[in-house]
């Protein structure tokens, strides 16, 4: 039997619908929203209405790629949470109005989750594209994205174990507060990308965390940027325009490091060689460096999913709901979303 999914994903700021069917994604639409850059951050409030506004469209977008009609669908899957609840409550009432109107399964997501099997997502073979490399079980993941930087042992596709997280800001928020700093714009992880490559990574050191466990801080180094940059701006007022690229340069490599020393701690600690990667900063290109050359280093085999299923997106939503479907695991329609998990 055929199994075809409507992925919805509106934890945050992107309204994101896709189409999978049997585990290969038919269509993936993404309606992004410039509305929040020039606050330096998402505004929930308008994140909501945005959503409010998008969904309708990027649902038919995505049904018409995929050459799907609403009768076609089998279930429709999307993001519970984590997630800004007046974003995540527009995918989850549309889902929901789905549902009933089609009388189809309803299948609630976990994002983290999601972010997880976008590494299983698949395009369809008459595009071309080469199948991508897919982690075998157990396989341990580095999740970093805007809200959240886990470790996590992945035993299935359906089970999964934190085993370290960040106890303050996550990774992206890191490079997003200081981007701030240095006058760059929300989100600054992908500029800070660009600009390191012409810096220099060793010019400046910046604090890193002490935690012995798998658990990261962030938060610690964004001070010590800042009274770094303080104290510089006291001497010297042009001390950013002036260093800007070893500013992100040395930025990036103290965040790249502080994330896989404790990667390799975890790969050490559960004999784990099956790494993947998850999440908006696994984008980094500092960071893919990284990790490969530990690969080649340490004998792990890394797996990156392709850019835009790393970002805030419905496939990876769909295909975390194409496995539920598998397994009959279905939510009512009391279903509420959550903010935190
Ligand atoms: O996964 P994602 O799209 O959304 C969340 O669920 O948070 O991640 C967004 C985060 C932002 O913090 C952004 O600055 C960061 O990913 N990001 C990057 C890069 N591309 C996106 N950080 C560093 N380098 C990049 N190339
Ligand atoms: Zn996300």
């Amino acid at each position: 039997m055929s199994v075809t999914i409507l992925g919805i994903e509106s934890s945050c700021d992107d309204t994101s619908a896709a189409i999978i069917r049997d585990g290969i994604l038919l269509s993936n639409r993404i309606a992004n929203q410039e509305v929040h850059r020039s606050f330096g951050g998402v505004v929930p409030e308008l994140a909501s209405r945005a959503h409010q506004q998008n969904i309708i469209p990027v649902v038919d977008l995505a049904m018409k790629d995929a050459g799907v009609k609403p009768e076609d669908i089998d279930a429709v899957a999307f993001t519970r949470g984590p997630g800004l609840m007046g974003s995540l409550l527009v995918g989850a009432s549309f889902a929901k109005g789905f549902s009933v109107a089609r009388n189809i399964p309803l299948i609630a997501v976990n994002h983290l989750q999601g972010h997880v099997l976008a590494l299983f997502v698949e395009r369809r073979p008459e595009t071309g594209d080469r199948r991508p490399e897919q982690p075998s079980f157990p396989f341990l993941c580095l999740l970093v994205s805007g809200g959240h930087t886990q470790i996590l042992v992945v035993r299935d596709y359906l089970d999964m174990e934190i085993i370290g997280q960040t106890i303050d800001d996550a990774a992206g928020e890191a490079f997003d507060k200081c981007g701030k700093v240095i006058g760059l714009d929300y989100p600054a992880g992908p500029a800070i990308d660009r600009l390191a490559k012409e810096g220099d990574p060793l010019k400046f050191t910046f604090s890193r965390p002490r935690i012995s466990d798998l658990n990261y801080s962030f938060s610690g180094l964004k001070t010590s940027f800042l009274y770094f940059l303080r104290d510089h701006l006291k001497d010297d007022p042009d001390f950013i325009s002036k260093n800007l690229n070893s500013l992100c340069a040395s930025l990036q490599y103290t965040i790249v490091e502080i994330l896989l020393n404790k990667l390799k701690q975890a790969s050490k600690q559960t004999g784990i060689k099956e790494i993947g990667l998850a999440g908006g900063v696994s984008a980094n290109s500092g960071l893919k460096a990284a990790l490969r050359a530990e690969a080649v280093k340490r004998g792990w085999n890394v797996y990156v999913p392709e850019l835009s299923f790393t970002m805030d997106n419905a496939a990876m939503i769909g295909i975390t709901g194409y496995y539920k479907f598998l397994r009959g695991e279905f939510s009512g329609q009391d279903v509420a979303p959550v903010a935190r998990i």
